[in-house]
């Protein structure tokens, strides 16, 4: 376990010493912005630290619907809604959306926060090959005649992978169904205007597309949120237990929010950061000749299929001031790998001094 002893930017404090830090998800780098902790604490200073109820209650707070506003015109919608976290994204929609769908078909190494999501009868959830649209559709065939719900990650949270939409989604209309997307780690990266994997695409606004979203990876926040038009966003506030009777969003989280989210409007040029020193830094280490993936997101996984060589490379980059955390995830078990996060706040030769390490104990193993 990685202990920290401080803030997260592209440097922490672990154990009380100062590392480099390739971990987390702070793609912008606006977890420890100043203008963001800044609001937080302005925040706190107004509100406390907990509105103590749910939003139907009494827990609806002015900097709730500031936030909401903000998020749906991030990504060009009527409305959004928060609630408290990503994870709890998926189950939401699988739960406001159950009366669309009788089966669900999903990637075989979706998220665990897709997993559990799936209440239907298991003989009705259906797993495709991994990213492998063929494979989808044939069976999608299969079960002709359902009401079809495809659900994916955007991009794949350990292997960085870009889900291929631009093939799912043809599948989409051709079986009349709906289609989900996990985009924790796409929303403010990828696509023109940051709004993730379907932007990226450049599929069409459909009804039938909906985005599960969260504010603590690359907007600097926490909490999950869902956008669309207003009738979506009514009938999760009208239907979902998860909504309604949960304690709504901190302040100091909630203007956290606000404060990123208006960073992120005005720099644009940090997604093409990180992209541009993700795509660098892949290219690099892939030619090492270490086991990585292709598509351009800030994550980089290096394979390594050995659990003990894995872990050593891990503690071979800790014991020289970099932390790249050794990862073995509930859906992927089978995979031993050290995986690399990029952030738009890393510099050059944090990434440099990242390859000459790797370089150094690929000669030595
Ligand atoms: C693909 C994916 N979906 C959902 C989540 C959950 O988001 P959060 O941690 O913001 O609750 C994660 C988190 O790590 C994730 O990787």
């Amino acid at each position: 376990m990685i202990l920290l002893n401080s803030s997260i930017g592209n440097y922490v404090i672990s154990n009380g010493k100062r590392y480099s830090y390739f971990g987390g998800n702070n793609y912008l780098g606006l977890a420890s912005h100043p203008s963001v902790k800044e609001a937080s604490i302005r925040a706190i200073e107004k509100y406390g630290v907990n509105f103590s109820a749910s939003r139907r209650t009494s827990g609806t707070a002015d900097i709730h619907l500031e936030l909401e506003r903000k998020l749906a015109d991030f990504k060009g919608k009527q409305d959004s809604v928060i609630f408290p976290s990503g994870y709890q994204g998926n189950s939401i929609l699988l739960e406001v959306l159950k009366e669309r769908y009788s089966d669900v078909f999903t990637d075989q190494f979706a998220h665990s926060s897709i997993l559990t999501g799936i209440k239907i009868n298991p003989a009705d959830i259906h797993y495709y090959d991994h990213c492998d649209a063929g494979h989808l559709e044939s069976i999608l065939d299969k079960f002709k005649g359902s009401y079809p719900l495809i659900i994916t990650d955007g991009i794949f949270a350990l292997t960085g992978e870009i889900a291929p939409l631009d093939k799912i989604y043809p599948l989409v209309k051709k079986y009349n169904g709906i289609l989900i997307v996990d985009d924790a780690h796409s929303t403010g990266i990828l696509g023109k205007n940051g709004r993730g994997t379907p932007e990226f695409f450049n599929l069409p606004a459909d009804e039938n597309i909906f985005q599960s979203e969260t504010m603590s990876k690359a907007l600097g926040s926490y909490g999950g949120f869902l956008a669309g038009d207003k009738i979506f966003t009514e009938l999760v506030r009208e239907s979902s237990a998860t909504y309604q009777a949960s304690t709504s969003l901190p302040p100091s989280v909630v203007a956290a929010g606000i404060a990123s989210m208006e960073i992120i409007k005005d720099n644009p040029a940090l997604r093409i950061r990180v992209l541009e020193l993700a795509g660098e830094l892949r290219k690099k280490i892939s030619g090492l000749g270490f086991q990585t993936t292709t598509d351009n997101t800030p994550i980089i996984p290096v394979m390594v299929n050995d659990i003990d060589k894995a872990k050593h490379l891990s503690s071979f980059l800790e014991e020289n001031g970099i932390i790249a955390p050794f990862m073995n995830y509930p859906s992927r078990q089978e995979l031993y790998m050290i995986r690399v996060t990029v952030s738009a706040a890393h510099t050059d030769n944090q990434t440099d001094e990242l390859v000459d390490l790797m370089s150094k104990w690929r000669r030595m193993n």
